[in-house]
């Protein structure tokens, strides 16, 4: 049973507190208004994002170079939508280059990072975005289409968290992406959802190897985000989603974006061999 008496004094002592407290925060904040401003957080640091092209890689790459972080800019085909994200960052006064790179190809991926630090010095945050969806039914996954998701997301995410693991600079992030969708396969996901599943596999032992250096490595588990990676599927891959998510809409790229900051920043620092679930309640 709650303490009455003890209650109502704890609210009493509070509704006192309060407007002295409100007094401090005004009295703060006119102190700030004429500081300088904070430094932003990624200021002097540099990211790799791959498949920044488009969707959440874009998103991400444009949120981080508001944040102050130099970014490169990976794409495998699309270079001109890559080099739109390169202008978007300029033109808001950040800084990127662009780079091809196909994830699934050692070499390719050694380059990419070579061609950040060469631009940087150096990396601080990799986000290991690029990734492509096959779905089938196990009775009609080709061979090909099945080692083609493997290369590109199990393989290519082996490619880029091991250059990032000999390379992020001390206080660096690493970050995976995931799917919501390992919960709860459906039909015909199994092989995407098990290179989905690899990421957290992936993230959480390199947390585990980087132990001392600093760097937290996390994956992140999107549910379905409105991006040409589900939109190639049909309208009917994105029928009934917002109904069934919790907070009502299809995730946006930027929702992801906006989580990958978090992890980037320093209120997310204590984050760490995590998978971080983002899909507005969905699964
Ligand atoms: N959208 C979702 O609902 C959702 C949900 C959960 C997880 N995810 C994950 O989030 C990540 C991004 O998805 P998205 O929806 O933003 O996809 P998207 O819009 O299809 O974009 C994919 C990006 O990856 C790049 N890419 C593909 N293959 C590549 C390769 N071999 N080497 C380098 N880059 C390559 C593409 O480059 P080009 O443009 O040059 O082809 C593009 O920039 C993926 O790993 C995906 O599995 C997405």
């Amino acid at each position: 049973m709650p303490d009455t008496d003890s209650s109502r004094r704890t609210f009493m002592a509070l509704a006192v507190a309060a407007p002295a407290a409100l007094a401090l925060t005004s009295a703060a904040s006119a102190q700030t208004s004429t500081a300088r401003p904070l430094p932003l957080p990624g200021a002097g640091r540099a990211a790799v994002i791959t498949g920044s092209s488009r969707g959440i890689g874009a998103a991400t790459a444009k949120r981080l170079a508001r944040d102050g972080y130099a970014v490169t800019v990976n794409y495998l085909t699309n270079r001109d939508l890559a080099a739109q994200v390169v202008r978007d960052i300029e033109a808001e006064g950040g800084r990127a280059i662009l780079r091809q790179a196909d994830v699934a190809d050692p070499a390719a991926v050694k380059a990419l990072f070579d061609a950040n630090d060469g631009a940087f010095g150096g990396v601080d945050v990799v986000v290991n975005n690029a990734g492509i969806m096959i779905v089938g039914p196990f009775a009609r996954m080709t061979d090909a289409a099945f080692d083609r998701m493997m290369a590109t997301n199990v393989k290519g995410s082996f490619n880029v968290l091991r250059e990032a693991a000999r390379r992020t600079r001390v206080g660096g992030r690493i970050i995976s992406l995931s799917s919501s969708i390992i919960k709860t396969p459906p039909p015909a996901t199994a092989a995407y959802a098990a290179t989905k599943s690899a990421q957290v596999l992936f993230s959480s032992v390199l947390a585990k190897e980087l132990s001392g250096r600093g760097i937290s490595v996390n994956s992140i588990a999107p549910g379905a985000v409105d991006t040409q990676l589900l939109r190639q599927h049909g309208e009917e891959a994105l029928r009934g989603i917002p109904e069934q998510t919790p907070l009502g809409r299809l995730g946006l790229p930027e929702d992801i974006a906006n989580v990958i900051a978090l992890l980037c920043s320093q209120d997310g620092a204590w984050i760490d061999g995590q998978n971080v679930f983002a899909n507005g309640g969905l699964g």
